[in-house]
């Protein structure tokens, strides 16, 4: 072998081995790679874990709190706030009534033609309209006279064949789905804001005033008869169509549940029994705190991070305005320590909100071979691209704990409900028993996977016997539909007709 051959086989062999060192090295990066990812979701998969015995502490620790939000004001993290909402629809109401509906990233204006037993609901007409996010952190006359503009502009609009009847008013049952201490059945003030709304003036002292004055300010002639939380309006429209409804969960933006609780022996009550033995009460379940809550080093940035610290920890677990961003958050900590998407982090994993909800369902019900939606999602919303399957299915796998420990716990959260009307164990001999949960939220509706684990943990909980009696249906707009007939049963013309 000449000199020049010799040479050559030498650069030639240290290129081979420089190439071989690095493929290793890579080999070797890419192994710790899966390496640490694959520690961080199996972390996260032990923290996030639902058994079905922590998920009866649950269940036993909402219904303890459940007395104790009762037994005394403040007792609680639970509000158990009264609705003044003691006599359901009964199916009788008649005339045009309005709802409005505010609460989440939408509010919903709604009008109601309603014909009595005969004619139930004869027609209906609705428009959703989504709040500025400006609004949201603005002032409340700001917001209300954006609302009360809206609602102006629906009731112009109004078609010949919607009958108000001469010479009355507009009346309109209001659905504001934050925590209010109500004062009767159409007053009340605000105790704080949640869900990302953050508004620091004066709609606390007087919720229907407020938005009475912005009603005036537009020109509208329309009467505010009734003030309902959303699962109270839930829990009314549900029992419309069907008299064994006893409990209303919402799970949406927000979540929370309300329920028909027996008005005897509750100090909070004394001197406001209502005359029918029953009131429908307000949990404020997503302001439910627990030990037994199987809370992760995610969850407790999201809260420190949040408008408001150290409150609703069980909605920052369950509701659809934080699950994306608990997503986001394990993402985000496998791409700084596992290098998950490439050697930099993607910097918009560092956007607080940026992976919404529905987005994050969108990527967990991707059911073709290559994770096609899960792909296009992660260069949308983040700009990563080129993800391998494995790094698509990791990604759901998150998703997939993240949903189901929220799904589970909200499970808990209505054992724990039945436990306290005493319909989580199987009837006495002879006895009938059917439970009915109205259901409603974009969550509970759009998000399958999670609302089928949630079914499917009830029945897991409850046992075959009990699950055969609880029906779980989902009231659409059931809320809406709801307002207006409180709006309707506690109209201010309703003495009139009676005499
Ligand atoms: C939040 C509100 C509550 C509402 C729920 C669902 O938890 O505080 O009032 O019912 O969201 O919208």
């Amino acid at each position: 072998m000449g000199k020049v051959a010799v040479g050559a086989a030498v650069v030639c062999a240290a290129t081979a081995c420089a190439v071989a060192a690095l493929v290793v090295r890579q080999r070797m990066r890419t192994t710790s790679k899966w390496a640490r990812a694959e520690a961080i979701l199996r972390e996260l998969e032990d923290k996030c874990s639902t058994p079905i015995g922590k998920l009866r502490q649950v269940a036993d620790a909402m219904t303890v709190e459940m007395h104790a939000g009762l037994a005394s004001e403040g007792g609680s993290k639970l509000k158990m706030l009264i609705s003044y909402v003691d006599n359901l629809p009964t199916g009788n109401e008649k005339g045009l009534f309005y709802a409005l509906d505010l609460g989440g990233t939408n509010f919903r204006v709604l009008r109601v033609q309603l014909g009595g037993k005969e004619g139930r609901v004869v027609k209906q007409e609705a428009e959703e309209v989504s709040i500025p996010p400006h609004l949201m952190v603005g002032s409340s006359h700001e917001l209300f006279d954006f609302i009360a503009a809206e609602l102006a502009k629906f009731v112009a609009s109004e078609g010949e064949n919607y009958h108000l009847s001469f010479g009355r008013q507009r009346e309109l049952g209001f659905t504001f789905s934050f925590p209010v201490r109500q004062t009767s059945i159409a007053s009340g003030t605000l105790i704080k804001w949640t869900k990302g709304f953050s508004i620091e003036d004066t709609v606390g002292e007087d919720v229907v005033g407020e938005l009475t004055k912005a009603m005036e300010r537009q020109g509208l002639d329309m009467r505010v008869t009734a003030l309902v939380n959303d699962t109270i309006g839930t829990l009314a429209g549900g029992r419309y169509y069907d008299s064994d409804v006893v409990i209303a969960v919402i799970l949406g933006t927000g979540t929370n549940a309300a329920y028909v609780e027996r008005a005897q022996s509750i100090p909070k009550w004394h001197g406001l029994l209502p005359k029918s033995g029953e009131m429908v009460i307000n949990m404020e379940w997503g302001n439910f705190r627990s030990s037994h809550l199987p809370l992760t080093e995610y969850d407790q940035a999201l809260d420190v991070e949040s408008l408001n610290p150290g409150e609703q920890i069980f909605e920052k677990l369950i509701s659809g305005m934080y699950l994306g961003d608990i997503v986001r958050r394990v993402l985000w900590k496998m791409a700084e320590e596992a290098a998950f998407f490439g050697d930099t982090v993607p910097p918009k994993l560092e956007v607080p909100f940026i992976l919404r909800t529905p987005v994050m369902s969108a990527m967990h019900h991707d059911t073709s071979t290559d994770l096609r939606v899960v792909g296009t999602k992660l260069k949308e919303i983040f700009g990563i691209s080129n993800t391998s399957l494995r790094t698509r299915k990791a990604v759901v796998e998150v998703c997939d704990i993240i949903a189901r420990r929220g799904a589970r716990l909200a499970a808990a959260g209505m054992v724990g409900i039945l436990k306290k009307q005493g319909r989580d164990a199987p009837a006495s001999a002879g006895e009938k028993q059917r439970t009915v949960i109205a259901m409603d939220g974009g969550l509970y509706e759009h998000y399958t996977i999670f609302s089928k684990c949630l079914e499917s943990t009830l029945s897991e909980m409850l046992g075959e016997e009990v699950s055969k009696t609880i029906v779980v249906t989902h009231a659409n707009d059931g809320s809406g539909i709801g307002a207006s007939l409180l709006a309707a049963s506690h109209s201010q013309y309703l003495e009139v007709e009676e005499s």
